[in-house]
């Protein structure tokens, strides 16, 4: 595969280095290096010079850090993605088999736990009269993701209780996501793999959504190239930076290193610790860059496979500092990476300036007929995050009062004293209850996908409301209003799921 691509990447004393990937064994790049060694630098540097040279990069971007050199941005909005969509050729089977195996994966599940997810998404299909076992004789569209939630509900018997609970705990944040509610993948795959676009996820809410997003795009992109078939030139680059989180056997980066380059794909990947790539993925890599390691074992790893002392890495200094050993080369060498500002000429800085200042969207793709538009969870969530704020102060005004005007200036004052120690002690339980519920409004803004525990705190404040209100009319008037904002927490801290029953229901 020799697509005459030369990526200049710096200076080795006064040498010029640069990596050829049609004349290495295999197209793929490995950076490693401690975080600030330069990676993301050295990979945005690669990047623009492929880009220039015509070959563009698909780039997996955790942090939105490579919007300015992207001339295409997929964010939240515009992508939707379907993992159980079968591709042409393919069994639901095989679907399911993946789907569920990657989310084992990322959220740690246990066998039984996976099997139990297996057999969900199997009714998922069922239940629309697919069979599981027939190849798809073209693109099937699919149930949306979101029907999992709903078979796992429904599959429940008093057996399996327990594991089922903690499966939908623990991937609840899946369900949570905007772009798992369409029946449809809109990743407009033939124009993005024509110009360098970046997959933006920083905006996702936990770092295994992230991982998990990141799995299905990449699965797609898998199905993708086989579908356009083999290809002897490079085409494109699929880069991701920060890549441990996706290394593991089998998963689809995996894959992608095994046999993208048939597909005229080339992989670019960076790592904190050199031993997140097994040392067969080292040992065939076309090019591996080791900037700064930190860590004496990790220098050591490292070493052993550039063929040089780990001291040597241990001490680089500089940021971009670091040995290249390219599988063409005999030797390895020190290079400095020449950073990304020193490549731009005047207009492509301009250009940059410009992307930062404004989001040069991909036109939407058209939603089909049909296809899902449920109202967003965030929506609900800031419903629920106001109620629980008002329910807090209220807890907070409710239990000073009782504490302090009724219950304390009383005290040792009055002929009951027994009975102000008690609204004295009620007040301070009302204290507890707006602490925990103030520390629930914070999750739901800033933690959105941890559970709350706010059903509970407001079940559990219905009794000491009721058990003040035979006391005085005020208790009286108290209690409604307690009761009412009780009532108007419960309501908006339902689940998704139980919104999309009604909507149902309601069609
Ligand atoms: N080749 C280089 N020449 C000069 N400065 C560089 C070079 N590479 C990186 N730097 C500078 O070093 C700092 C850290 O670089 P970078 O963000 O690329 O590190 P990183 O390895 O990706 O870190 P992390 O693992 O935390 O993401 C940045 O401020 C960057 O500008
Ligand atoms: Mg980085």
């Amino acid at each position: 595969m020799d697509s005459g691509v030369r990526v200049y990447l710096g200076k080795s004393q006064e040498r010029k280095i640069f990596w050829q990937p049609g004349k290495e064994k295999n197209p793929h790049f490995l950076v490693v290096g401690t975080s600030g060694s330069g990676k993301t630098e050295s990979l945005k540097s690669i990047v623009h010079e492929l880009r220039a040279q015509g070959v563009p990069s698909l780039i997996v971007d955790f942090h939105n850090e490579y919007s300015d050199i992207a001339e295409y941005r997929i964010n939240l909005r515009e992508l939707t993605i379907n993992p159980l969509e079968v591709a042409a050729g393919r069994r639901p089977q095989d679907v399911i088999y993946e789907v569920a195996s990657i989310v084992k994966k990322i959220f740690g599940l246990g066998d039984r736990q996976e099997s139990m997810l297996r057999s969900a998404i199997k009714d998922c299909y069922t239940d629309q009269g697919i069979d599981i076992l027939k190849e798809a004789e073209h693109d099937l569209a699919a149930p949306p993701f979101m029907k999992i939630r709903e078979q796992l509900e429904k599959g429940e018997t008093a057996t399996n209780r327990g594991i089922r609970e903690a499966l939908i705990s623990r991937i609840e944040p899946l369900f949570e996501v905007d772009i798992f509610f369409k029946e449809n993948t809109a990743i407009p795959f033939e124009e993005i793999v024509r110009k360098t676009t970046t997959i933006e996820l920083k905006d996702f809410p936990t770092e295994d959504v992230k991982a998990a997003i990141a799995e299905f795009f990449l699965n797609k992109l898998i199905y993708y190239l086989y579908k356009s078939g083999k290809a002897d030139r490079l085409r494109v680059y699929c880069v991701v930076d920060e890549a441990h989180r996706l290394l593991y056997e089998n998963s689809p980066l995996d894959r992608l290193l095994r046999e993208a380059r048939k597909y005229g794909t080339g992989i670019i990947l960076s790592s904190q610790r050199p031993s997140d790539f097994s040392e067969t993925v080292l040992a065939n890599a076309g090019g591996i860059l080791s900037l700064q390691c930190n860590l004496e074992k990790d220098a050591k790893f490292i070493g052993k496979q550039l063929s040089i002392e780990p001291a040597d890495i241990l001490h680089l200094t500089e940021p971009g500092l670091g040995f290249v050993k390219l599988s063409s080369g005999a030797e390895t060498s020190k290079v400095k990476i020449d950073p990304l500002e020193g490549r731009l000429t005047e207009e492509e800085r301009q250009q940059m300036e410009k992307a930062k200042k404004k989001i040069t969207d991909l036109p939407s793709p058209p939603v089909p007929e049909g296809a899902d538009q449920r109202r967003p969870p965030e929506k609900k969530r800031n419903k629920l995050a106001t109620t629980v704020l008002i329910k807090g102060l209220f807890s907070l005004a409710y239990g000073l009062f009782l504490a302090v005007v009724v219950g304390w200036l009383n005290i040792g004052q009055a002929a009951e004293e027994p009975v102000f120690l008690f609204l004295a002690g009620i007040g301070a339980v009302f204290l507890i209850f707006s602490l925990a519920e103030l520390l629930a409004y914070y999750r739901i803004r800033k933690r959105p996908t941890r559970r709350t525990g706010i059903r509970k705190i407001a079940a559990l404040q219905v009794p000491f409301l009721l058990l003040l209100a035979g006391l005085t009319p005020l208790f009286i008037v108290l209690l409604v209003i307690g009761l009412v904002l009780t009532v108007l927490v419960v309501i908006f801290s339902r689940t998704p799921r139980d919104v999309t029953k009604k909507e149902k229901a309601g069609r």
